[in-house]
Order: C-alpha cells, then sequence, then structure tokens
C-alpha cells in the first residue's frame, strides 16, 4: 500500500515506518522536522519536508504520493507543558487533524492510523484499563487526543473514512536492530531522563513522590516497546482495510513498573550510578496505570513481544550508548 507517514522522523514514526517497509508498503514519510530527525529517516522511504498546518502542502503530498492510507504521528505530547500552553496542544493537534481529515475528504485516501494515548482516560476507577473505561481526560493533551477521536468518529460515518484510534499506555524502547539512533530533544519521560541522567547530561532523576499508595510509594505504569507499537500500526491498517471498519483499541504490556523498579533496572542494565532525589508529586499523576490489551490481541493478533523491562531499558541504553 502507498502509506504517508506523518511525523515518520519521530520517535514513534521512525518506528513506524520501518516496521510498514519491512513489512513490503511503499512509506513516505511527510515531516517538519520540529523534533523529528533526519538521521530518523529509512533508506527505502521518500521524505518530503511539510507541515500538516499548511493545508496546500499536505495536499499536494498526498496527490503525489497517490496515498491510500495514513499514519498520522506528529503531535505535541508533553502532559505539563499542555496545562500551560493549551493553545499549541489546540492547533498542532486538532487543527493539524482537521487539515488531515479535509485532505483526506479531498483527495480520497480511506485509511487512517491515529495515535492516541491512554491519556485519554484520565484518573483510573478500575485496573487494568480497557477500551469501555470511562474517558476522562485529565490534561489537555489527553483531551486533545479523545476530541480527535470523536473527529474520526464522524469522518468515518459522514465520509467513509476508517480509522485505528492507538490508544498507547507509556512508550519506551529503541529498535533492537539498531536502525534508529536519533534521541528525543528534551524529553520529559521517564525511560529517556534516566538515559540522560546515566549519560551524565542531566545531574539526577527527580522521583516525583514517593507517598503514593503503591508497594514502594513511587508510580506504576505500564510500558510499552515502540518496536511492539509499531507491529500494532501495520496490524491495524490490515484490520480496518480488510474489514472496512474503524476501531479503537489500547496498546500496552498489561504489566506495571514503578519508578524505582525502573530506575534500579537502570542502575543494573548500565551499570552507572544514575543520582535520584525524591521531588514533591507532580499534579495530575495516578498512582497506578495498567492497561487490558486484550482487544488488541482478539480483533489484531497482537501482542508485546519486546516490552519486559529489561528489554525496554536495555534497547534504550544501546541506542544513548551509540550517541
Ligand atoms: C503521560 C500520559 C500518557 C502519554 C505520555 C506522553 C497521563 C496520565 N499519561 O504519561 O498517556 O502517552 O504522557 O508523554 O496523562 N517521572 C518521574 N520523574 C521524571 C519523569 C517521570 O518520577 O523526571 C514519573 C512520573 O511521575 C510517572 C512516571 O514517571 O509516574 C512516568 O511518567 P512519564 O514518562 O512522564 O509518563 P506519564 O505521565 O505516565
Amino acid at each position: 500500500m502507498n502509506i504517508l507517514v506523518v511525523g515518520g522522523a519521530g520517535y514513534i514514526g521512525s518506528h513506524v515506518a520501518g516496521e510498514l517497509l519491512d513489512r513490503g508498503h511503499n512509506v513516505t514519510v511527510f515531516d517538519n522536522l520540529s523534533s523529528g530527525l533526519r538521521e530518523n529517516l529509512l533508506p527505502g522511504a521518500a521524505f518530503i519536508h511539510g507541515d500538516i498546518l499548511r493545508y496546500e502542502q499536505l495536499r499536494r503530498a498526498l496527490a503525489e504520493t497517490g496515498a491510500e492510507a495514513v499514519v498520522y504521528l506528529a503531535a505535541l505530547k508533553a502532559v505539563g507543558e499542555s496545562m500551560i500552553s493549551p493553545e499549541k496542544y489546540s492547533v498542532n493537534n486538532i487543527t493539524g487533524t482537521i487539515n488531515l481529515l479535509n485532505a483526506a475528504a479531498e483527495t480520497g485516501f480511506k485509511y487512517l492510523i491515529f495515535s492516541s494515548s491512554a491519556a485519554v482516560y484520565g484518573e483510573p476507577v478500575y485496573l487494568p484499563i480497557d477500551e469501555k473505561h470511562p474517558a476522562n481526560p485529565e490534561n489537555y493533551y489527553g483531551f486533545t487526543k479523545l476530541e480527535i477521536e470523536r473527529f474520526l468518529g464522524w469522518y468515518d460515518r459522514l465520509k467513509g473514512i476508517r480509522c485505528a484510534s492507538l490508544r498507547y499506555f507509556n512508550a519506551a524502547g529503541y529498535d533492537p536492530r539498531g536502525r534508529i539512533r536519533g534521541l528525543e530533544q528534551n524529553p520529559a519521560n521517564l525511560i529517556p531522563v534516566i538515559m540522560e541522567t546515566a549519560c551524565g547530561k542531566r545531574g539526577e532523576l527527580c522521583i516525583f513522590g514517593d507517598d503514593y499508595d503503591t508497594p514502594d510509594g513511587t508510580c506504576i505504569r505500564d510500558y510499552i516497546h515502540v518496536s511492539d507499537l509499531a507491529s500494532a500500526h501495520a496490524l491495524a491498517l490490515d484490520f480496518i482495510s480488510g474489514n472496512d471498519r474503524s476501531i479503537t483499541v489500547n496498546l500496552g504490556s498489561e504489566s506495571g513498573s514503578s519508578v524505582l523498579e525502573v530506575l534500579e533496572g537502570a542502575r543494573r542494565i548500565t551499570g552507572k550510578p544514575i543520582p535520584s532525589r525524591v521531588t514533591g508529586r507532580r499534579p495530575g499523576d495516578p498512582a497506578r496505570l495498567t492497561a487490558s490489551a486484550a482487544l488488541a490481541g482478539e480483533l489484531l493478533g497482537w501482542k508485546a513481544e519486546y516490552s519486559d523491562l529489561e528489554t525496554l531499558i536495555r534497547t534504550s541504553w544501546d541506542a544513548y550508548r551509540a550517541n
């Protein structure tokens, strides 16, 4: 299939582009390189330097590549920043999506794979979280993801655009085959922050609270390897095109790790001291988040393969060490 990967030079997008190439698709990466990196462009993928906020550039890219499907991973994702600068998130995430959907209606691509997030659920009312869990986002980032899912629902009904909304839990790790080496710039997520501390780029890890109602007092998250996310994108595209219907599924490993477990694992695997200090809680952090990924298993035949803590940390460290 001819596929436009919007945001394909970014951290998750480059892994997805690699997976689609491996499966024999024709891949064009469309990226404004605001956070994506040229070094993440894989041999075999064409590249268009463009911005989804510039409608004409987007429309032309879709028409020129004859895109039949779009994988859409170009969005802002820093939860804290979204609460301070919601306008950036409104424009990048919501306006960007509307441009894409309108361009779909104009150029005729039929399939869209969308990077949604577990942030749509908000504070969990039960665990593990399945797709029937109420969606009450606690931050503006999660709100944009939920709104976008609703737009997708309407364009499915009105324009026949079939979408897979993939609700990622905590994406982490790097390509086990070492093809993607571009590191995220100014990361705010736990594992890259730990890696930067291990490399000496940061002085210490701030642990955001150790008085939660969890066994060691630190928050528990469901970390999912980016290569597992990538395979789910390819399978989701097969599913929505083969069945001519839209889906919304969770992507998580179904196991939880605490901040301290991740930190201890990283100290062991890297052999570095990784200094840390407990600071106050970060507003809006639920104590525990774990996924039920049963629906992705059932519909897509998908299963996480690389999402054990050892592989998550080891593949991250390989990428950071290589830099
Ligand atoms: C959040 C979203 C998630 C989204 C992701 C994208 C929520 C509830 N979750 O994940 O859906 O996909 O952002 O960025 O909105 N931590 C530290 N020190 C640090 C960094 C993190 O202790 O320097 C802790 C956090 O308090 C948290 C855990 O590590 O308990 C993971 O944090 P992070 O990697 O930022 O992801 P989430 O906030 O869980």
